[in-house]
């Protein structure tokens, strides 16, 4: 991913081009967004890499292929990762779990609408795909999802 960020940037991609961009550049991963569960962490890991890879592909004219792949790839991701954390929710016994619940099934819902526009022959932008899930990594993950830490920390998080 380096390698290909370092590219990125050496192709010139011109941010300012597109507003607001400015404020999304590549992401990497901190400690700042550890959940205190390796397995977890690493499904988060998944999410970043989205977007990176759709920050990527804006540079290499190929922004519609990876959008549609990306699109109709986070239904998926989402069903695994969400049904794995909400194990972890139900085990830790935390009580914030069905407002963390509802916060997931929006987010399926909306790539769900993604996915089907994209299916439609929509032309969606990486633009607007990049917004949807840093969107969800700032108010999902570093909010919601760092409520649950203490819960599952007293029941011996891995
Ligand atoms: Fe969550």
């Amino acid at each position: 991913m380096l390698a290909r960020q370092g590219n990125y940037y050496e192709k010139g991609f011109n941010f300012r081009s597109v507003k607001g961009l400015l404020r999304m550049a590549i992401i990497s991963w901190s400690q700042d967004y550890s959940v205190g569960v390796v397995e977890l962490d690493t499904h988060h890991k998944q999410l970043i890499k989205m977007i990176n890879e759709l920050h990527f592909a804006m540079s290499k004219d190929r922004g519609q292929q990876l959008v549609a792949e990306i699109v109709n790839g986070i239904g998926d991701y989402a069903k695994m990762h969400f049904q794995v954390e909400e194990t972890y929710m139900h085990e830790g016994e935390y009580l914030g779990i069905l407002k963390h619940i509802r916060e997931h099934k929006g987010f399926v819902e909306k790539a769900q609408e993604m996915a089907n526009r994209c299916d439609e022959g929509e032309f969606i932008l990486s633009f607007e795909v990049i917004e949807f899930l840093s969107d969800w990594l700032k108010n999902h993950i570093l909010k919601s999802d760092m409520k649950y830490v203490p819960a599952l920390k007293s029941k011996g998080g891995r």
